[in-house]
C-alpha cells in the first residue's frame, strides 16, 4: 500500500520512539566532488555564506549538535547559535580515546551544556558546563540511546568524515542534508564524507531520494531521506 504523505513525514519520528533513540540528521558541507576538506585538513569557506545561515537555523531545530574530537581540533569551531529566542541545542563531542585540549573556543563558551562521550574511564575535568559520559562501548547505538534518556529527541550530526561515516553507516541514520558548493578539490580521497572499509555491491549500497532541494546563492542544499 503507497504510504500516504502524513506517514512518510511521520515514519522517522515513530522509528525513533519505537527505538528508544533521537531522531537522527546528518549534515555535510563538501565540494562536488564530496571532500569536506583538502588533503591537507583545509576546510574553511568550502560552501558559502547563505549556506552558513541555513546552518545557523538547522542547528536551532534540533536538541543536540554533535561532532568529533577531529573537528574541534582542526576546526576550533564554536558551534554557535545566533537567535536568541531559538532552541539552543546541547553540544555533543565524541572521542574514544578521550585526548581533548580543552583549551579549545568551544569550552570557553559557557552557553550550552556540552557533553562528551568517551572510553577513556581517567577523562576528567573541572568545567563546570562540561559533562564527561563514559561508556564501555562508544557505539553509535549506546551513544543515541544514552542520549535519548537524557531527553535528547533530535540530534544533528556535523562531524568529519570519521564521524559522519559512521553514522551515514547506521542504521539509525535517516536523514541527510548535503550542501554543495560548485568547485572540485581532487586529492585522494582523504575527507571525502562517505569512507567505508567494505565495498558494497551497487544493489547493497545506501539509497536515499531527495525530498527537497533549494540554491543557496551559488551552492545547493539537498535534503534526503534513505529509502
Ligand atoms: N565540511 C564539513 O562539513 C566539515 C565538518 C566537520 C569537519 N570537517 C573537516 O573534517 C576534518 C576532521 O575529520 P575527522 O574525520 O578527523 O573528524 P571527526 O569525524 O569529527 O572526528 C574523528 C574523531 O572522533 C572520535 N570518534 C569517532 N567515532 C567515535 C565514536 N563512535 N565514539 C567516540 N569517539 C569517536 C575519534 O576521536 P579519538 O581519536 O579521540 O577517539 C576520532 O578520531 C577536518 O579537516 C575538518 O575541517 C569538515
Amino acid at each position: 500500500r503507497p504510504q500516504s504523505e502524513a506517514e512518510s513525514l511521520y515514519r522517522d519520528f515513530f522509528i525513533a520512539k519505537n527505538e528508544s533513540i533521537p531522531e537522527v540528521t546528518v549534515k555535510v558541507s563538501c565540494s562536488l566532488d564530496g571532500k569536506q576538506a583538502t588533503d591537507k585538513g583545509e576546510s574553511k569557506w568550502i560552501t558559502n555564506k547563505a549556506v552558513k545561515n541555513d546552518v545557523f537555523h538547522l542547528r536551532h531545530k534540533h536538541d543536540a549538535v554533535l561532532t568529533g574530537k577531529g573537528t574541534i581540533h582542526a576546526d576550533n569551531p564554536q558551534y554557535t547559535t545566533r537567535i536568541e529566542e531559538g532552541k539552543h541545542p546541547i553540544k555533543v563531542i565524541l572521542s574514544k580515546t578521550g585526548e581533548i585540549d580543552f583549551n579549545l573556543d568551544i569550552f570557553q563558551l559557557r552557553n550550552e551544556p556540552i557533553w562528551i562521550y568517551t572510553q577513556n574511564k581517567n577523562l576528567k575535568t573541572n568545567i563546570e558546563h562540561v559533562e564527561i559520559i563514559e561508556l564501555t562501548n562508544c557505539s553509535i547505538e549506546n551513544i543515541l540511546k544514552d542520549l535519548y534518556q537524557r531527553g535528547i529527541g533530535s540530534v544533528l550530526v556535523e562531524a568529519g568524515p570519521t564521524v559522519t561515516s559512521e553514522f551515514l553507516q547506521s542504521k539509525f541514520t535517516n536523514e541527510l542534508i548535503l550542501y554543495y558548493a560548485p568547485k572540485i578539490i581532487g586529492g585522494s580521497g582523504s575527507y571525502q564524507f562517505f569512507q567505508s572499509e567494505s565495498i558494497f555491491n551497487l544493489s547493497e549500497v545506501p539509497q536515499f531520494e531527495i525530498v527537497n532541494s533549494q540554491m543557496l546563492e551559488q551552492n545547493i542544499k539537498l535534503e534526503l531521506r534513505k529509502k
